[in-house]
């Protein structure tokens, strides 16, 4: 998704603004583009389509100097990626740029052409320029140009306005997509996410919906949606540590992957102490009748697991959707049930719009499952489970998907107590969260043998992922990762629906992986295996050698540790999530930026 860095300051900001777009790179994009002004002088821009090393080139043949500068990467939403549709959009001395979708952008092109402006480009992103342009004209300063124009828009934004006649000022707008601002000593600087500034900053000041900032070297002043001032105090940076780098890997995915037994324990840390949960930040939780849990992508399949948890272990009725479903639905609401939203992000924007929607349609207790704190979907809740992931870069979510589940985990427990989750039960789940890192340890060195395993996959076009209760979501996201970065088509089925279609679908082309932890529904598996194995299918399973699997035949059984089958999902992720890495690695896919698709879906 689109990407924005601005900067005031005193120093050349051409390779700040540069840095920071390398840093967003991670949100996905087609185009990068800037435009720098030197103090009193003209605004230089440069644009390019693909990746922002072809803009680095091209800043290093035309140096731009100057203080003052926006910078932006596209994922294109109105008009083709092209440099002509690419960001910063100009109307005479107006520079914007903007992320969201601009709804009403056909009827304000028509007015705007009428007025004699002329368009560049196919985006929405061209009228916010003019519009802003046509205030200026009428007499107004930047700032009250901006607040004018935000008036006549209807959909998402944020967007970061230069304007060579206000020289050292930037305006900002936020409605729907997120901003940070960033101080440093004489120096302020505006981004889409606090990681683009790290190297310049650490000290952060969030917008929220409706603000409009005016933004110069100094100071920063910021007004609410009815354009009275507001305080949006700075406060440091929560990001430990600076993300932005892959250390000794080689991709920011593999890193992250690695990442899980720490990412893991520190979603534990203060909520597992000495064999005993913790969990008093969650409130009172006993008069919920039915849980109801939204999310998006890989997000969802946390929640279909966890509804696998919530009515098994906790015994409460749990039901999960699609952010995007449930948002345009008539659905009805139960008594005393609590809406759950999960999102690695908290800005995924049909995720906030379905909590809105839910608040409004009568939930009264609203808990958001997120990893980045101060996040839209965070302030907007009524409570909060961080899941501590630390930040993570690569598209394809990893280490944000097995701290949900364990989130998830402890708010089964959470749930469950007092109702019929057992003492003896928690204790148990107490000992294996706990043990749950080392687990995630052992389950890394079998990183070398799915290394060799990838090989079978990357002439494949199609793969099939079973598993059988909560283990079917882990073979949807095992197919979802595959999918994502490696770009073979790949489904995943409750292994005992096979044979109600795909079937057919099995010769000795189709690789089948299943998930087999050693459960109560193993041997049913075993039989789904059989009908696959009868019919040439070639299988790779991930099993519990306790299993006791047939290995006769076009069958690759791959050990997994054996563990407490309540988290058993979460140690059968990690397989899964190194199979479809090292297909993408050999098939050279760009693992951490897949086409087409963005980190964080801020428009709808
Ligand atoms: C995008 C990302 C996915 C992610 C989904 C939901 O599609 O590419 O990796 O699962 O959004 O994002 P969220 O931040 O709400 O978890």
């Amino acid at each position: 998704m689109c990407g924005i860095v601005g900067a005031v300051a005193q120093r050349d900001v051409a390779d700040i603004l540069l840095t920071g777009l390398q840093r967003l790179e991670y949100r996905g994009y087609d185009s990068a583009g800037l435009a720098v002004q030197a103090s009193q002088g003209q605004v230089q821009r440069l644009r390019r389509l693909g990746k922002v090393e072809a803009l680095a080139e091209a800043l290093a043949q035309t140096p731009i100097q100057g203080g003052t500068g926006i910078a932006h990467t596209r994922w294109a939403t109105h008009g083709q990626p092209s440099e002509a549709n690419a960001h910063p959009h100009q109307s005479g001395p107006i520079m914007v740029v903007h992320n969201g979708i601009i709804e009403n952008h056909s009827e304000l092109r028509q007015q705007l052409q009428q007025q004699g402006f002329e368009f560049q480009s196919q985006t929405d992103t061209e009228v916010i320029a003019h519009l802003i342009a046509s205030f200026r004209q009428q007499g107004h300063a930047l700032l009250q140009a901006v607040m004018a124009t935000r008036k006549q828009l209807t959909g998402a934004y944020g967007m970061v306005v230069m304007d060579e006649q206000s020289p050292e000022q930037l305006v900002v707008a936020r409605s729907g997509s997120p901003l940070v601002i960033g101080a440093g000593i004489g120096e302020h600087f505006i981004a889409s996410d606090q990681l683009a500034l790290l190297p310049v900053t650490q000290r952060f000041a969030f917008l929220e919906e409706g603000d409009v900032a005016l933004i110069e070297r100094r100071s920063y002043q910021v007004f609410d949606s009815q354009d009275q001032v507001v305080e949006r105090p700075l406060v440091e940076s929560t990001v430990e540590h600076d993300a932005g780098d892959k250390g000794q890997f080689r991709h920011y995915m593999l890193k992250e992957i690695y990442e899980q037994p720490q990412a893991i324990a520190n979603t534990l840390e203060g909520r597992l102490e000495n064999g005993q949960l913790n969990l008093e930040a969650l409130g009172d939780l006993s008069q919920v009748e039915q849980v109801q849990i939204i999310a998006c992508g890989t997000s969802y399949h946390a929640a279909m697991t966890a509804r696998y948890w919530i009515e098994s272990l906790a015994g409460v009725p749990c039901n999960v959707e699609i952010a995007s479903e449930f948002r345009y639905r008539r659905s009805v609401v139960r008594p005393s049930s609590l809406l759950v939203t999960i999102s690695q992000s908290g800005e995924t924007a049909d995720t906030l719009a379905a909590l809105r929607l839910a608040k409004d349609i009568g939930y009264q207790q609203t808990l958001a499952i997120c990893n980045v704190p101060g996040s839209s979907l965070v302030r907007e809740s009524d409570m909060a489970l961080m899941t501590r992931a630390g930040a993570e870069i690569g598209v394809a979510s990893t280490k944000a998907f097995t701290t949900q589940l364990v989130a998830l985990m402890l708010l089964t427990v959470a749930l469950g107590r007092g109702r019929q989750l057992s003492t003896e039960q928690e204790k148990d789940i107490a000992a294996a969260l706990a043990h749950l890192p080392a687990l995630i340890e052992k389950s890394l060195a079998m990183n070398s043998d799915i290394e060799a395993l990838a090989q079978r996959f990357a002439e494949k076009h199609h793969a099939l992922f079973l598993g059988r209760g909560s283990q079917y979501p882990i073979a949807m996201e095992g197919a979802l990762k595959l999918k994502e970065i490696s770009y073979i088509h790949a489904e995943a089925y409750a292994a005992g629906e096979l044979k109600h279609g795909p079937l057919a679908l099995i010769d000795a082309e189709m690789p089948i992986v299943v998930v087999a932890p050693n459960n109560e529904l193993v041997e049913k598996l075993k039989s789904n295996i059989e009908e696959v194995r009868a019919r040439g299918g070639e299988l790779f399973i991930f099993a519990d050698e306790a299993a006791g699997l047939n290995t006769e035949g076009n069958v690759m059984v791959l050990p997994v540790v054996h563990c407490d089958n309540r988290i058993a999902p979460i140690v059968y992720t990690i397989p899964l999530q190194l199979l479809s890495y090292h297909v993408a690695v050999i098939k050279g896919t760009d693992v951490d930026q897949p086409r087409n698709l963005a980190k964080s879906v801020t428009v709808e």
